[in-house]
């Protein structure tokens, strides 16, 4: 253990917290010695002779001597490739198993077989080397013949030299993730991590790849430990299961689509979830947590909800309140509702092993904890000390752990942090999880914890997500340190325990740009880093940088500086209330991109080179991004500058501040100063903001633009009605008009909305027909159909 790992476990999990963790690390030893299966075998295994070709439902099945492939189309630009042997994946991380048939051509000769479907060809060659062309006949993907040492498959995929990779989850690495070596092994680094720790707590085998002939998405759908070595070629290792894999072709929007389909569409959250959360490691009890409460209001700084660490827990024990330090928790949280503010509480899925705590004695004896291969159940350690773990594969555990959100439903906490999910068991030396030949069972069969270690938090997640929906009046919000693919069904994440320097603030934008393009679109950081003391500059800039992030969260370790936004002094203050108003002044705007990409998939948060992605140029920018459709952020991370580089990608883009046009492409740079960092909003663009009290539409617009904008209504929770405006913009030298179609029985409040142009200046406006007024480049008209503002 590094000296800082030592610090951070004195002070936070105390001389007996150290005590347990040698303790497990040593149990862990013997437990893993004990039923350890010896590998000796170190053969590379290849596929062999081609033995048969067989036609099956969609595609192909190949068999070799020593291994089969099935290569199958689920749409035309969706493959799914499958060798084993090795057991097949259990089907948890998809959603859409019902894809239309496809018709297929197939051609059979002597060096190999071709499927084609559409305008994409796969070529089978006799050493079960796998390529993948167009119409064209261009490469869009070669992997030579996989091989399998022992129970593992290693796939060797060919890179072009300008190919660029991106995904992978969770990973404090450059955006493109070329070159580099990455492990898939969810892992609780310990209280702190900063740039090249690897790997962190969701390592999700997706990945997006660019290059000169095209984009594709790849899901790995194999939850064994695995390793990626990203060089000239990407190597990819399994230590199990068969190797199956997704490929993902077209577009980018459609890429993600098609993700989507396969491994699920985000759920829609609340509307508060997108508000200013605020959070430390030490709130103690019901008194400090009101007392933050004030301060937020004496500052006048907006809030939308506070975060309960494990300190309300009694004694960490999980889905308890310790009723000394919240006697009044109820009252508590009527109190802070009544002023929209909401609780989200920490929830751990270590339950301490208590043989007076009715949580475990009840798992215990309904047999829903991890278990050996004898019987016994698994020990570890967490905040609660020597503790067992949820079998969450089985489903009787799962559904009683969904059931004991009730409880804290009940008692009015909103929203739930699920926590140590990788799962983390303390360890003074070794993987601190639980021992790797722990078993998880499903349906009476069992599985190892190398396959199931990875879907661990994902399943906690799974659970907890059906355990809240339960109540049918409020859409549940779920954020989590681990998962898998296709966490975005039941929660958003966040990304962890950063360290508080200059360096993991610039980590962060590519980390949640890495998340994004893995399907994880709703992400946030802790703003000012977890482990340390930010002084008042940086803690600025991350938070200016997560005013435009989903989540939008100051938390931090226990022993660090206090940082509520009121502490660095009023000069700072008085900007960190601009940017949160800031941030719900763009509520309309985020809300409507939320529900967008819940939609379709899309990224709600994208890089730069999705604009132009056949711009190689655009494809290593990782620090700035766009924020749904229509606004690009370009984040100051590092200190005392007055000047910031900026790219602009093609088209016309105005400065949110002061209305100043650019035409991209474009490399510039600009002033910053403390107050201010570069935003843009795209030409042609109508962004609704909520504003004084009112409702308002920006329309950006002076040249030549036709648009289509959306405006999503409802009333932020549950499941009743909505309304979508559809605006249509179309702008020409003499004339913009603004046509709207509407959807749903939603009836927004606002009777009337105010239209600011930004970028021409108009002297004759109608809507509906009717002439109106002009006063300071703007309208105030009821909801239209048409609107023509003229020069
Ligand atoms: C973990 C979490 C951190 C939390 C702490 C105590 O380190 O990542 O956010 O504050 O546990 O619960």
């Amino acid at each position: 253990m590094e000296l800082f790992k030592i610090i951070f476990a004195l002070k936070s999990i105390g001389i007996q917290g150290i005590t347990h963790a040698v303790i497990n690390s040593i149990y862990r030893s013997i437990i893993d010695k004990k039923y350890a299966m010896k590998n000796t075998n170190n053969e590379k295994i290849y596929p062999g002779k081609r033995k048969n070709v067989n036609p099956i439902s969609c595609g192909l099945k190949v068999v070799f001597s020593n291994a089969e492939v099935e290569i199958i189309f689920l749409s035309n630009d969706l493959i799914r490739i499958t060798w084993q042997p090795g057991s097949l994946p259990l089907p948890f991380t998809l959603d859409d198993n019902h894809w239309q048939s496809q018709s297929l051509q197939i051609e059979v000769s002597t060096d190999g077989e071709i499927i084609s479907c559409g305008d994409i060809a796969v070529k089978i060659d006799q050493d079960g080397s796998i390529t993948i062309h167009d119409i064209q006949k261009t490469t869009l993907r070669k992997d030579l013949p996989p091989f399998r040492i022992g129970e593992c498959w290693s796939i060797i995929t060919q890179l072009k030299p300008e190919e660029h990779i991106y995904g992978l989850g969770e990973r404090a690495s450059t955006l493109n993730l070329r070159p580099g070596e990455y492990q898939s092994w969810n892992t609780d680094i310990g209280g702190s991590y900063s740039s090249g720790t690897d790997p962190l707590y969701m390592g999700t085998p997706i990945y997006l790849s660019l290059s000169s002939s095209g984009y594709h998405l790849l899901y790995f759908e194999n939850s064994f430990k695995s390793r990626f070595s990203i060089h000239d070629d990407f190597t990819a290792s399994f230590e199990g299961g068969a190797l199956r894999y997704y490929i993902i072709f077209g577009p980018l929007e459609k890429i993600f689509n098609n993700f989507s389909h396969l491994t699920g569409f985000a759920y829609f959250p609340p509307k508060w979830a997108l508000g200013y959360h605020q959070s430390r490691w030490g709130y103690q009890s019901e008194k400090e947590i009101l007392e933050i409460v004030e301060g937020f209001k004496k500052h006048h700084l907006p809030i939308s909800a506070i975060h309960l660490d494990i300190d309300y827990m009694d004694r960490y024990k999980v889905f308890t309140i310790d009723p000394d330090k919240f006697p009044h928790f109820k009252n508590m949280a009527e109190q802070l509702d009544h002023e929209s503010i909401k609780i989200v509480a920490s929830i751990n899925p270590a339950v301490k092993q208590d043989n007076h705590f009715k949580l475990y004695q009840e798992g215990k004896s309904k047999d829903l904890f991890c278990k050996t291969a004898n019987g016994e159940i698994v020990k570890g350690v967490s905040w609660p000390g020597r503790s067992v773990y949820p079998d969450f594969l089985n489903l009787t555990t799962r559904a009683w752990w969904a059931d004991q959100y009730k409880q804290l439903l009940d008692v009015g906490i909103s929203g739930f942090w699920q926590d140590m999910n990788e799962p983390a068991s303390f360890a003074a030396w070794g993987d601190p999880t639980l021992p790797i030949t722990t078993l998880h069972s499903i349906n009476g069969e069992k599985r190892s914890h190398l396959e199931i270690h990875n879907l661990y938090g994902y399943l906690m997640n799974k659970a907890a997500f059906e355990g809240v929906s339960n109540d049918s009046t409020k859409r549940p919000w779920i954020f989590s340190r681990s998962g898998w693919a296709g966490l975005q069904k039941y929660a958003w994440n966040w990304t962890g325990d950063i360290d508080s320097t200059w360096k993991s603030l610039r980590q962060t934008v590519s980390t949640i740009l890495g998340l994004s393009l893995s399907g994880h679109a709703f992400s946030g950081v802790d703003i000012g880093g977890f482990s340390g003391s930010p002084d008042a500059e940086l803690y600025l800039r991350w938070f200016q940088l997560a005013t435009f992030l989903p989540l939008f969260r100051t938390h931090s370790s226990l022993n660090t500086k206090r940082r509520e936004p009121w502490i660095f002094g009023e000069a700072i203050t008085n900007i960190l209330r601009d940017f949160l108003k800031l941030r719900y002044k763009l509520l309309p705007y985020l809300y409507t991109s939320v529900w967008q990409t819940c939609q379709s998939g899309i990224p709600f948060i994208r890089p730069l080179f999705w604009e132009d992605p056949q711009d190689n140029s655009l494809w290593d920018i990782d620090d700035e991004f766009l924020l749904g459709d229509n606004v690009i952020i370009v984040p100051v991370l590092t200190p005392g500058e007055s000047k910031r580089k900026v790219v602009l990608p093609p088209g016309k883009w105005f400065s949110y501040w002061d209305d100043h046009p650019y035409i991209g492409k474009l490399y510039m740079d600009m002033d910053i100063s403390m107050e201010m960092i570069p935003i843009f909003i795209r030409n042609g663009s109508i962004l609704p903001i909520e504003e004084d009290g009112g409702m308002s539409f920006h329309v950006y617009a002076n040249i030549n633009a036709k648009s289509m904008n959306n405006m999503y209504w409802d009333s932020g929770d549950g499941y009743g009605d909505f309304r979508l405006d559809t605006y249509q913009l179309e702008v020409d030298s003499e004339l913009t008009k603004i046509t709207c179609e509407s959807k749903g029985a939603y009836r927004p409040p606002f009777l009337e909305f105010n239209i600011i142009v930004h970028g021409t200046n108009f002297t004759q406006a109608s809507v509906d027909g009717r002439s109106i007024k002009i006063l300071d480049n703007s309208v105030i008209v009821p909801p239209f159909q048409e609107l023509i503002l003229s020069k």
